[in-house]
């Protein structure tokens, strides 16, 4: 049986979409040095090789705020996902489901929270940004509420939109977008058939929802861009802890002041991320960050890390550095986009199985138990 790998994946993907949307999967913002250095500062994570530790019952098994997962991944928040497969948010949904680990629906997907919501047994979880237009953040969250949806992913590193600049050559957007979109789908004739025609339509389903309008690709991106607010601080979010009656996991930390500003502000839980190296370039990794806020607030919260993780002994390695679930954000629609559910459901197998391979050989059974100890 040969091995496939996330590398793999990505390589699959990079095949079947138009370039567009896969330079905009793999971009990042300015020069792009931070989307490489989370993944050469996690490679550089030295783990403990430990033999002879009598390994049995092995198990990936933890819980997160009251939520028990079969392996310590959570599918992360990754706008347009619809646009990587047909209904791509129901899709990863329902792989995440099978699987018996969360999915977060981003704020900008082209399926709606009710559409994902009706094609799920197990509540999703959602990701807000902060935006201008506060009307909307309380009709979707009222929204998401009677749903069922107990767990707020907050967006807060993203008052402002990332220079990137591959966006702006590749179709994403400029003057000749909209052509060069066109011509790179007839070179891609099997997405253009599954996605581009069949998986419409390809507005943004929660925002449209909201406007009562349908909002496309271009106009949501500017609607997004506009709303966006620098203006906000902790105490604009009060009303939203007040508000929501779920657990509130703060994405996006990377400073252990921050961390402990969460902690002041009542999340329950953080996400240590640098959103892929596509907000300040040149920031720490989450590699290095991480270690520096669990000595900070790990005793307080819980903390989630993403950014970089393309295998199951990166998520042990970022365990290790004091986290206690991690968020797949490229990773998870590399599968998604070469070859939808079974894909990503086939991936999170992968993940599992390296994880199983990478803990044997540091010698710990459980993840539960997977600390700064299993570090050299
Ligand atoms: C194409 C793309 C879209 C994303 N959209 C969102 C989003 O809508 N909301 C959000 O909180 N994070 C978003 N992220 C960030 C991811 O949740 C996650 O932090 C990041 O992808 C982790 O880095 P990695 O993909 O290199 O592992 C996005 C990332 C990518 C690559």
């Amino acid at each position: 049986m040969s091995r496939v790998s996330v590398a793999d994946y990505r390589k699959a993907a990079k095949r079947k979409l138009p370039r567009f949307l896969f330079d905009y999967l793999e971009g990042g913002s300015f020069a792009e040095h931070t989307i490489s250095k989370n993944l050469s500062d996690l490679a550089d994570v030295v783990l403990k090789q430990r033999v002879l530790k009598n390994i049995q019952d092995l198990s990936l098994e933890t819980e997160i705020f009251e939520q028990k997962l079969s392996m310590p991944v959570v599918i992360g928040p990754v706008g347009i996902t619809g646009m990587y497969a047909r209904r791509g948010e129901v899709q990863m949904a329902k792989a995440a489901e099978n699987k018996g680990i969360p999915f977060t629906q981003s704020t900008v997907s082209l399926c709606s929270i009710e559409e994902v919501a009706s094609n799920s047994k197990q509540p999703i979880w959602f990701q807000l940004y902060v935006l201008k237009d506060r009307g909307f953040m309380k009709d979707v969250l009222e929204r998401a509420q009677a749903l069922g949806i107990k767990k707020l992913v907050f967006t807060v590193d993203v008052p402002v939109a990332g220079a990137r600049y591959r966006d702006s050559h590749s179709g994403m957007e400029g003057s000749y977008a909209a052509l060069q979109r066109i011509l790179q789908s007839m070179l891609n004739p099997s997405w253009t058939f599954s996605v581009g025609i069949m998986g419409r339509p390809h507005d943004m389903g929660n925002l449209s929802h909201y406007l009562g309008k349908r909002l496309e690709l271009a106009n949501a991106a500017k609607w997004i861009k506009q709303n966006l607010d620098p203006s906000i601080s902790w105490s604009d979010l009060e009303w939203i802890r007040d508000f929501w009656k779920g657990s509130i996991i703060i994405k996006g930390i990377l400073d252990p002041e921050d961390a402990k500003d969460a902690v002041r502000f009542g999340a329950d839980g953080i996400v240590v991320s640098n959103h892929g190296g596509r907000q300040l370039d040149g920031v720490l990794s989450t590699a290095k960050a991480l270690p520096i806020i669990a000595n900070a607030v790990g005793d307080d919260l819980c903390i989630l890390a993403d950014s970089g993780i393309r295998s199951g002994l990166d998520i042990v390695r970022m365990l290790a550095l004091g986290a206690k679930a991690v968020l797949l954000g490229r990773a998870a629609i590399y599968a998604l986009a070469a070859a939808g559910q079974p894909g990503v459901e086939h991936l999170l197998d992968i993940l599992a199985e390296e994880m199983r391979i990478a803990m044997t050989l540091n010698g710990v059974s459980k993840v539960t138990q997977i600390n700064k100890a299993n570090l050299v």
